[in-house]
């Protein structure tokens, strides 16, 4: 059991420095299994979900030496056809990359799947689909997936995606690029961490096309060798921490960051009130004055992100006027706003839509952590509040920011961690 206890009401100044994106760290990891060789990559953030995929991987018999803390070897070379560990795999979201993983380097995969998530049911139909245009025989069976490729492994084939799923288009690449043949993936998903995944593979001597457009071309290769990468910085890191000197105040500097990938969260800083200055790779975020209102649409890129609709959802509780959010991605990712709503915010929801009355201040209590963005808003609601706040079940928050404590800690925040023994865990273990 972790928490978080916050004592807010003040500004946060200085420089963050951002970690490597997890949602292409937790792609880019599981496809290393497809490389004949050793793999260096560097700018792995260091957080719960790539720490239990590595042992995942190390289970599976790769070889992994961590050669500094963001900087990782992997060697799959000698992996078995080893099923992964049902109790490693469930407590692990992105666990269906395995399936295209497995597929393409052992030509049939078995793997456990994560009930439904904290926003809604998380469907994999689509990723279903892709495989099965490629020739392979997949089936469902509770929360297990069973999947075989035909004899000569997977083939090409052309995927038209019913929805635009992150998901789904990573995990057909990942099974496309050993596939005989060219595969086709139509009404593809364009976000940064596609493009990312698809660079690394390339880097290994894949041959994708395409990847940031809504077509992707896979010509599938005989084999994949080992090289260098880096993964990209990680944009819902970035942008958390522009909306916490927003929601906060302060003026810091967001370093590490492609302010490319942070277009649509700086413009709609910008639209409530907030100073955005970009460079190269940093963005400075300043508050001069209380935020204003504004409207949101959630959307997969270029529009703005579902993952930053918590932290954005804060902001607006503080803004001057009435805002609203529109979720687009998710049936239902508002539970955070009962949480905000107890600290003083005056949120109504309904359904994929919330009504937010700003307030002049948020008061410090305690709050759960819904799921990860939702416990990051809770942070950035528990810094800009008077007094203390205790976010409750923070390890959702670990499972996505690298050092997120000492991060706010040197912008000034006054925020400390304690875990306790899990009691339900314990009491098991006895
Ligand atoms: N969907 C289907 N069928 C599918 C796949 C998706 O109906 O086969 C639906 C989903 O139910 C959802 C929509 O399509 O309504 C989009 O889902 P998508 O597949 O794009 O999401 P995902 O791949 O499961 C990734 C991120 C999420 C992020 C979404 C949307 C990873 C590991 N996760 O999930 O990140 O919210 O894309 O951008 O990459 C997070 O980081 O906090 C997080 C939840």
């Amino acid at each position: 059991m972790i928490k978080y206890i916050i004592h807010g009401g003040k500004p946060l100044n200085g420089r963050v420095v951002i970690s490597g994106a997890k949602n292409a760290a937790v792609a880019i990891l599981p496809a290393t299994l497809l490389v004949d060789g050793v793999c260096k990559i560097e700018n792995v953030p260091d957080i719960s979900d790539v720490r239990l995929l590595l042992e995942i991987l190390a289970h599976m018999g790769a070889k992994i030496r961590r050669l500094s803390p963001n900087e990782l070897e992997i060697d799959c070379t000698r992996v078995h056809d080893g099923v992964a560990p049902m109790e490693l795999v469930r407590r692990f979201r992105a666990s269906y990359y395995l399936i295209g993983a497995q597929l393409g380097r052992f030509r049939h995969a078995q793997v456990a799947l994560p009930g439904g998530c904290n926003f809604g049911p998380r469907p994999i139909d689509q990723h279903i689909k892709g495989f099965l245009a490629m020739g392979a025989d997949v089936s469902q069976e509770g929360n297990f997936v069973y999947a075989t490729a035909p004899e000569n492994g997977l083939r090409g084939g052309r995927v038209n995606l019913d929805v635009v799923s992150v998901g789904a288009t990573m995990n057909i690449m990942i099974g496309a690029v050993l596939a005989n043949g060219t595969t086709i993936i139509e009404n593809a998903a364009k976000e940064p961490h596609i493009v990312d995944l698809a660079n690394f593979l390339n880097t290994m001597g894949a041959k994708i096309s395409g990847a940031g457009t809504d077509v992707i071309k896979v010509r599938g290769v005989r084999s994949l060798r080992g090289g260098f990468y880096s993964i990209i910085p990680d944009q819902i890191e970035a942008g958390t921490y522009m909306a916490a000197a927003a929601a906060a105040g302060g003026d810091i500097l967001v370093q590490n960051v492609i302010p490319k990938h942070m277009d649509c969260i700086s413009a709609k800083l910008r639209e409530m009130g907030a100073v955005v200055t970009e460079y190269d790779d940093a963005i400075r975020v300043e508050k001069v004055r209380r935020l204003r209102r504004a409207g949101v649409k959630t959307m997969p890129y270029p529009g703005f992100p579902t993952d930053m609709q918590p932290q954005i959802g804060v902001c607006m509780a503080l803004a001057k006027g009435t805002s609203v959010i529109t979720e687009g991605i998710y049936d239902t990712r508002f539970r955070y706003c009962a949480e905000l709503n107890r600290m003083g915010a005056s949120i109504q929801v309904d359904t994929k839509m919330a009504v937010i009355e700003g307030v002049e201040e948020l008061h410090g209590c305690i709050v759960k952590a819904c799921d990860l963005r939702a416990g990051a808003a809770m942070v950035i609601a528990g810094l800009a509040a008077d007094g203390e706040t205790t976010v409750e079940d923070a390890h959702y928050i670990e499972r996505g920011y690298e050092c997120f404590i000492d991060k706010l800690t040197a912008l000034g925040a006054d925020i400390r961690r304690i875990e306790t023994p899990d009691r339900a865990k314990a009491e098991n273990a006895g």
